[in-house]
C-alpha cells in the first residue's frame, strides 16, 4: 500500500518475535548486556485452545519505537537438538553453515564508537563477539544469544547512494527473470542484468535530460 505519492506507509519493524527455551539468558543478553529495556510483556494464562500452554510474551525496545519480543512457553520441552540451529529451527550437519546462519536478525548503530561500546559488552559477557566484519557498505559485529539465534548490530560506513539503489532494483529484477530457469547461476543473473540496462538505457537519457532542462531553466522561464 502507497500514499498518493506513492511512498509506502510502513514504518520501520514494530516487533519481530522468537520463541525461547532459556529466559533468564535471555533477559541477561538483552536487558543487561546490551541494556535495552524490557518495556511489555504479557502474562497468558489459559490463552487459546485447551492444550495451549501459559506463556509469557515480553518484549524488549531495540530503538524507533521498534521492539525484540520473545516467547516462553511453561511446561514445552526443548525438540531434540540436532547438530546445529536455534530455538526454533534445527539443522543436521548436512546443511550448510552459511544458510544456518542465513537468517538474523542486525540492530542498527550510529557510530563506530557505539558499535565498539557494544562489542566491548558482549566480548565481557557469556556471549563474545565471533565476527567483526567490513563488507560492501558496513561493518557489523556478530555472535549468538542465549537461543541461538544469530545477532548482528551494524553500522554504515557511508550513505547508500540512489546510483546504488538503481543497480539494487536491476540485479533483483534480473533476478526474478532468470529464477525459473532450470540450472540458473550468477552469470546467468549479470547477462540479464546488462540486457535490463541496455533496455532501460534509453528511458534513464531521456529523465536525466528532462532534470537537467529544469535545473537549467528555473520554471516559469520558457526558451
Ligand atoms: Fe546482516
Amino acid at each position: 500500500m502507497t500514499d498518493l505519492t506513492g511512498r509506502h506507509l510502513v514504518r520501520g519493524v514494530d516487533h519481530a518475535a522468537f520463541p525461547t527455551f532459556d529466559p533468564a539468558g535471555t533477559v541477561t543478553f538483552y536487558r543487561d548486556v546490551l541494556g535495552l529495556p524490557v518495556v511489555h510483556s504479557i502474562c497468558a494464562a489459559g490463552w487459546g485452545p485447551e492444550d495451549h500452554p501459559d506463556f509469557i510474551h515480553f518484549f524488549f525496545d531495540i530503538g524507533n519505537g521498534d521492539r525484540i519480543a520473545f516467547f516462553y512457553y511453561f511446561g514445552l520441552e526443548r525438540p531434540e537438538r540436532l547438530d546445529r540451529g536455534d530455538s526454533f529451527a534445527q539443522f543436521g550437519s548436512d546443511v550448510p553453515e552459511y544458510f544456518v546462519r542465513s537468517r538474523h536478525l542486525a540492530l542498527h548503530v550510529d557510530s563506530e564508537e557505539a558499535l565498539l561500546e557494544y562489542r566491548r559488552r558482549l566480548d565481557a559477557s557469556s556471549w563474545p563477539v565471533e565476527m567483526q566484519l567490513q563488507h560492501e557498505t558496513i561493518e557489523s559485529i556478530y555472535t549468538h544469544d542465549p537461543n541461538g539465534y544469530f545477532f548482528e548490530i551494524t553500522r554504515a560506513l557511508r550513505p547508500v547512494t540512489p546510483q546504488e539503489d538503481l543497480d539494487a532494483n536491476l540485479t533483483i529484477d534480473a533476478l526474478v527473470d532468470i529464477v525459473s530457469r532450470p540450472g540458473h547461476t550468477l552469470d546467468d543473473l549479470l547477462a540479464r542484468k546488462a540486457e535490463l540496462i541496455v533496455e532501460r538505457a534509453g528511458a534513464w537519457q531521456e529523465q536525466q535530460d528532462a532534470v537537467r532542462q529544469n535545473i537549467t531553466q528555473p520554471s516559469g522561464v520558457h526558451a
